[in-house]
């Protein structure tokens, strides 16, 4: 009787375990249906954290008699230590978290893979598995493709954390015939990888491949990042992403849980459509990207770039044109974030559309440090959504313009991305400001941007550098168009 009570609560929990699973998998993916439009995208995050509680909650009822003291305090303290990091983290540093993240999820994968391992050790060495075929191909591959992406997705974020956040230099750092070390890498870690599993009931051999495997994954990460540019790094989080992703959905496969396949694979998805738009936008190739060594123009140590007739201009006298101007395209980038300027700046846009002036916004798909980091800062400003144009959408605009302001922005309007060949940006498709009839450019000093480069825009005769801090600068302008 106990027995059969036993057996009934077994497929109950195991059927509202299902249940639960299909749940979180439907809230997952409405979730990255509504994170595809600014308006709903707070909500799909809401939800996507409900699906991953679900998913949790689920997982326990399913395994029922475990001890779930150390579940709990994992949970705990991992949800406790990303809380206080996401509450410390500024807006600006959000892309060294996001690849942090991504880092944390391909090594969460890796030990998911590893452990996998171990568990065929085990019942190997009782004698009910022994070799390939009982492992099978499929658990075998899974689970060493696990490892190997997991691995290589730690170390290339830490190595994308490190550059971003200017703690190693974010030029491309280029090691001798990098090519062929990273073909042997590959090569050397998918021949352990079929002897690991060859070996799974040989629990020396087997382990000790095993650890080679894992060296050589986060050796692939270290060497497959340092080769790519500080300016290309955006494509690289992106792919990152995708590879957390596609970690998340191998390791699904290796321990036969649907909804971290589901969960992994969306994110593997979406990261790679992601890195495809950035691709487009930077004008980079796929293969350029996961080989790495792109945005690899010997670019050296940053010397300081000389500028030639570079005119300024005061506050007073920017409002004055900007007083007579019919039309204005605004042009936010990173430093509009760093001075926290987006409220400024749409105030500016007010003052301008009451005197007459058409005010609309280009938004170049990697301005800022994060995909999309324009659009939410803009947004929190309240600045209405058929204002923002795409890079696309505008750029032939700029000649029939009359006044561009390009506030905090650099990489993004610098016009040797289209003319100078020797450039590290050369490629990269930028807004034509330089073609609007005036252009003020505020910002602090004639210092470089993300890429390290001189920006040619500086020099051009309709151009005024306007120096200030993004946010002091505008608010001095709504002053002065006030009195104007
Ligand atoms: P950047 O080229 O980085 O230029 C930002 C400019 O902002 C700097 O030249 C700086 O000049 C100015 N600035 C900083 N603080 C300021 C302040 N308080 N007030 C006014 N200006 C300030 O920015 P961008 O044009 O947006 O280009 C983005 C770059 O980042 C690209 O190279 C892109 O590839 C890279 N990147 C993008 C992403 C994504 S996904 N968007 C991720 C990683 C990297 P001063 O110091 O002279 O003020």
């Amino acid at each position: 009787m106990n027995l059969l009570t036993a057996t009934m609560q077994l497929k109950w929990n195991e059927s509202l375990a299902e249940f639960g699973f299909i749940a979180s998998v439907i809230m997952f993916m409405l979730a990255i249906m509504r994170m595809s439009k600014v308006k709903t995208a707070r909500s799909g995050n809401w939800l996507a954290a409900g699906a991953m509680a679900l998913a949790v909650i689920s997982q326990f009822v399913e395994e029922g008699q475990i001890n779930p003291v150390f579940i709990i305090v994992g949970i705990v303290a991992g949800s406790a230590i990303g809380a206080y990091l996401a509450w410390r983290v500024q807006m600006t540093q959000m892309p060294e978290m996001v690849a942090l993240l991504n880092g944390f999820g391909g090594l969460a994968s890796m030990f998911v893979g590893l452990a996998s391992y171990f568990q065929f050790i085990e019942t190997g060495a009782r004698g009910t598995l022994a070799s390939l075929p009982a492992v099978g191909a499929f658990t075998g591959v899974n689970l060493m493709l696990t490892v190997i992406v997991g691995g290589l997705t730690f170390t290339g974020s830490v190595i994308a954390f490190l550059k971003l956040s200017e703690k190693i230099r974010g030029v491309p750092i280029l090691l001798p015939a990098r090519h062929a070390i990273n073909v042997a890498l590959g090569l050397l870690a998918l021949g352990f990888s079929a002897l690991a599993v060859w070996a799974v009931s040989n629990s020396v051999l087997g382990v000790l491949l095993l650890v080679l495997v894992g060296l050589l994954a986060l050796a692939m990460g270290v060497t497959l990042v340092l080769a790519i540019g500080g300016g290309d790094m955006p494509v690289v989080i992106s792919l990152l992403n995708s590879y957390s992703g596609i970690a998340g959905a191998l390791a699904g496969f290796t321990i036969h849980s649907p909804v971290l396949i589901v969960s992994g694979s969306l994110v593997g998805a979406s990261g790679i459509i992601l890195t495809m738009i950035m691709c487009k936008a930077m004008n980079r190739s796929l293969a350029n990207v996961m080989f790495g060594g792109f945005g690899a123009a010997e670019t050296g140590e940053k010397k300081k770039d000389e500028y030639k007739n570079v005119k300024s201009c005061d506050v007073e006298e920017a409002a004055l044109v900007l007083a007579d101007a019919q039309s204005c395209i605004v042009v936010p980038g990173y430093g509009m974030a760093v001075a926290q300027a987006q409220h400024a700046v749409r105030e500016l846009s007010d003052q301008l559309a009451k005197r007459g002036c058409t005010v609309r916004y280009a938004v170049h798909p990697v301005a800022g440090r994060m995909p999309g980091h324009m659009n939410v800062l803009l947004a929190e400003a309240n600045v209405p959504y058929d204002q923002l144009f795409e890079m696309d959408a505008i750029n032939s605009d700029f000649k029939n313009t009359d006044v561009a302001i390009v506030i905090g922005a650099n990489d993004v309007v610098n016009p040797a991305a289209k003319d100078n060949k020797a450039s590290p940006l050369y490629g990269m498709p930028v807004l034509n400001v330089e073609e609007a009839r005036s252009v003020f450019v505020i910002k602090r000093s004639l210092g470089a941007g993300f890429a390290g480069v001189k920006n040619e825009l500086f020099e051009k005769d309709n151009v005024r550098m306007l120096y200030a801090d993004g946010r002091k600068a505008c608010e001095d302008l709504i002053k002065a168009l006030k009195e104007a």
